[in-house]
C-alpha cells in the first residue's frame, strides 16, 4: 500500500517548495499517496490561488480556513485543526517546510499524536530570537524526525544542537526545483513593460519583516532612502506593508518622485521574471535571496543577519543597512558587485532527493 503523506502549506513562501514535492511524490503512485493541507494563513488571491496555478498545484485536499490572527491565535487555530487531520488521515508522515507558523503548529500538532514528521528546509539558524521565524525553526527541528536540509551550514547548526546524525539528510534547495522549473515557462513575460521600463532597468524591491515595516517611522525613513536612490525602482507592495502605509499615508512618499512603482503582490511567475531581469533587488525576503544566488542577480538585504549565510558567502547577496542602502546601490550600479556561485545541490532535483529519503522510510 502506498504511504500516506500529508504536505502542508500555509503562506506564500510555502507554495513553491510544496509544488516540486507534491509533483515527485504523485509521480510515484505505488509508493506514496501525497495529499495537500493548505491551513489558509495566507488566503488573497494574490497571496495563495495565483500560486497553486502558477505552480500547476492541484486544489488543496483539505483546506483548514485558518486565517490572520495573533501569533498564538494561528498557531493554536492551526494546532487545533491539523490535529484533526491526522486523526482521520493517519498519515504515515507530516511534510512540512521553511518556517512559519504552521510549519511549527502542524509538527507539534502531529508529534503529539506520535506522528512523523518530516521538515524540509532544516537548519537554517538567523541567531536572531526576535523573529518569529526562528522561534519556528529551533521548535520544529527540535522535535520533528527528518531533518531535510538545504546547505552544509544547516547540517552544522543541528550537529551543534545536539540533533543525531540520522535525523539529518542534506538534501539541497527545494525552492531552486520550482525556480529551475519555472524557467522556460518565465524568461521571455517581460514584466517589466507593464511598468514602462526596460531590462535591467530598474530595482525590484519587497519589504515585509515586521523589524522593518512594523514600525512606521521607520518605514518611512526606509521610503526616504529608497527615494533618494533615484533609481527606477518596482515594489510590490505585501499586505502587512501595505496596512502600515495605508495607516500612515506613506505612498505618497514612496511615489513622490516619479520613478518609482508600487503595485499589489504579484504571481510566482510575474515575480520570478521581473527578478531574472532586474538590474538588483533590495528586499527582507528568505527566499528572495536564494532565487537571486541561483539567478546571479545582485541583492542588497535589509536585515541585520541571515538564515542563509550561503548566499552571502558563496551566492550574490550582501546584508545591508538603511545607512549602508545607497552606496552599495552605487557599487551595483558601477558594476562591481560579486558574481558569486550557484551552491552545491541547489540543481532542480532535490524533491527527487527527498522522494528517495522518503521511500526509504516509508515504502
Ligand atoms: C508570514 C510568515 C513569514 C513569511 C511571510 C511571507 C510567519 C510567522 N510569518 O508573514 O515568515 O516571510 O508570511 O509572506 O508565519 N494578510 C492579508 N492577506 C493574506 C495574508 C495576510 O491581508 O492573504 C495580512 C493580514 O492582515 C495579516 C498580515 O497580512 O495580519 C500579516 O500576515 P501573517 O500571515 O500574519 O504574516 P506575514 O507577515 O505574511
Amino acid at each position: 500500500m502506498p504511504a500516506k503523506i500529508l504536505l502542508v502549506a500555509a503562506a506564500r513562501p510555502n507554495f513553491m517548495k510544496i509544488a516540486p514535492l507534491w509533483r515527485a511524490l504523485a509521480s510515484r503512485p505505488d509508493t506514496f499517496e501525497p495529499l495537500l493541507v493548505h491551513t489558509g494563513q495566507h488566503y488573497d488571491h494574490n497571496m495563495s490561488d495565483v500560486f497553486f496555478a502558477d505552480l500547476g498545484l492541484p486544489r488543496p485536499h483539505l483546506h483548514l480556513g485558518v486565517g490572520s490572527g495573533s501569533h498564538a491565535e494561528q498557531t493554536a487555530g492551526v494546532m487545533v485543526k491539523f490535529e484533526q487531520v491526522c486523526l482521520d488521515e493517519k498519515p504515515a508522515c507530516v511534510v512540512v517546510v521553511g518556517d512559519v507558523n504552521a510549519t511549527m503548529a502542524c509538527t507539534i500538532a502531529a508529534k503529539k499524536l506520535l506522528v512523523d514528521v518530516a521538515h524540509v528546509e532544516a537548519g537554517l539558524r538567523s541567531g536572531d530570537r526576535t523573529m518569529p521565524e526562528e522561534t519556528n525553526r529551533i521548535l520544529t527541528d527540535s522535535i520533528a524526525d527528518l531533518l531535510l536540509t538545504p546547505s552544509p551550514d544547516a547540517d552544522v547548526n543541528l550537529r551543534g544542537e545536539g540533533v543525531a546524525e540520522e535525523r539529518i539528510a542534506l538534501v539541497g534547495n527545494i525552492m531552486i526545483d520550482s525556480l529551475v522549473h519555472a524557467l522556460d515557462r518565465v524568461k521571455n513575460r517581460a514584466c517589466h513593460d507593464r511598468f514602462g521600463l526596460g531590462a535591467r532597468e530598474y530595482g525590484l524591491v519587497t519589504l515585509h519583516r515586521p523589524a522593518n515595516v512594523d514600525d512606521p517611522e521607520l518605514l518611512r525613513r526606509l521610503f526616504a532612502g529608497l527615494a533618494s536612490l533615484d533609481y527606477p525602482l518596482i515594489f510590490p507592495v505585501h499586505p502587512r506593508t501595505r496596512k502600515v502605509m495605508e495607516n500612515c499615508g506613506l505612498a505618497d512618499l514612496f511615489d513622490a518622485g516619479g520613478d518609482r512603482r508600487l503595485t499589489d503582490p504579484l504571481g510566482y511567475d510575474d515575480f520570478l521574471n521581473l527578478t531574472m531581469n532586474a538590474r538588483f533587488v533590495l528586499t527582507d525576503s528568505g527566499g528572495i535571496q536564494e532565487e537571486t544566488t541561483y539567478l546571479g542577480i545582485p541583492c542588497l538585504t535589509m536585515r541585520p543577519n541571515t538564515e542563509r549565510p550561503v548566499t552571502v558567502t558563496d551566492g550574490t547577496n550582501e546584508l545591508i543597512t538603511l545607512e549602508t542602502m545607497a552606496d552599495r546601490v552605487k557599487v551595483v550600479l558601477a558594476g562591481n558587485w560579486k558574481t558569486g556561485k550557484v551552491p552545491d545541490l541547489w540543481d532542480g532535483a532535490t524533491a527527487e532527493r527527498i522522494a528517495d529519503v522518503l521511500a526509504g522510510r516509508y515504502a
